[in-house]
């Protein structure tokens, strides 16, 4: 990372840039073409949404990252609710990934959430992108879907160290993605950007393997 970056909290006005940038980052990533997009523009309006933890990096006045969280759930054996976060869409333009500013888009976030009272995150990503920044496996701090059922690609973060105390919990995502079955929205969403081209590219293959892998007990 050579230049001075600012990290700061996302305005009405950066909601096109943000949503070009995660279009850039995404597409054909995870399949050919991508909704992420599409996602970011219908999140803000979710009542899961947390606009206090949406940030965007600037380079030389250029957004060219951004972190956006919703407010999810774990519960316990006897029923107990506890509100986690989990971030997602993350993006980094590009040309600038790999040196650094997704870790620096991270770690605020981190701070930025402990000073609102979270302990704990939850997400669903490649591993390698996240165990770098403390995430865990699932099946290390007992939280799974359902079942015994531990997803290699659902990962926890204890911001507080101990804050699940060991006890099995089960994770409920925010219902805030389910936009994205709607494919003709997000379809007609995406004709007003610039049009782009959807392939194949080896990296969809390594998200097969993780989003179908998990651990079973
Ligand atoms: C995933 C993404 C947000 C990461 O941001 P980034 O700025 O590229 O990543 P960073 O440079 O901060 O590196 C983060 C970690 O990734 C790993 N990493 C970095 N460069 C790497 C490389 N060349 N090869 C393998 N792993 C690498 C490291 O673990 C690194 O942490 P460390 O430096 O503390 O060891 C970014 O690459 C991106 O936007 N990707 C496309 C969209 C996406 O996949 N979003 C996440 C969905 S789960």
């Amino acid at each position: 990372m050579k230049q001075t970056y600012i990290i700061r909290k996302e305005t009405e006005h950066d909601y096109r840039a943000v949503e070009e940038l995660t279009r850039e980052a995404f597409w054909n990533q995870y399949v050919p073409g991508c909704d992420e997009h599409y996602f970011v523009h219908m999140m803000r309006s979710h009542p899961d949404f947390i606009p206090e933890l949406a940030f965007v990096l600037e380079l030389e006045g250029k957004i060219i990252g951004n972190i956006m969280h919703t407010r999810s759930r774990l519960v316990d054996e006897a029923g107990c609710e506890k509100q986690v976060l989990t971030f997602g869409p993350i993006s980094i333009l590009p040309a600038y990934q790999r040196q650094g500013y997704g870790k620096a888009l991270i770690e605020h976030a981190f701070s930025a959430a402990m000073r609102l009272g979270y302990d704990t995150v939850v997400i669903f990503g490649n591993p390698g992108n996240y165990v770098s920044r403390g995430f865990r496996s699932s099946k290390k701090v007992n939280v799974c879907l359902t079942g015994d059922v531990y997803p290699s690609s659902l990962l926890v973060k204890e911001l507080i160290p101990g804050a699940l105390d060991g006890r099995k919990w089960i994770f409920h995502e925010s219902p805030a993605g389910e936009c994205c079955a709607d494919t003709e929205a997000a379809a007609a969403f995406d004709a007003t950007f610039p049009p782009k081209e959807k392939r194949w590219q080896p990296s969809q293959e390594e998200f097969f393997i993780h989003s179908h892998s998990s651990i079973v007990r």
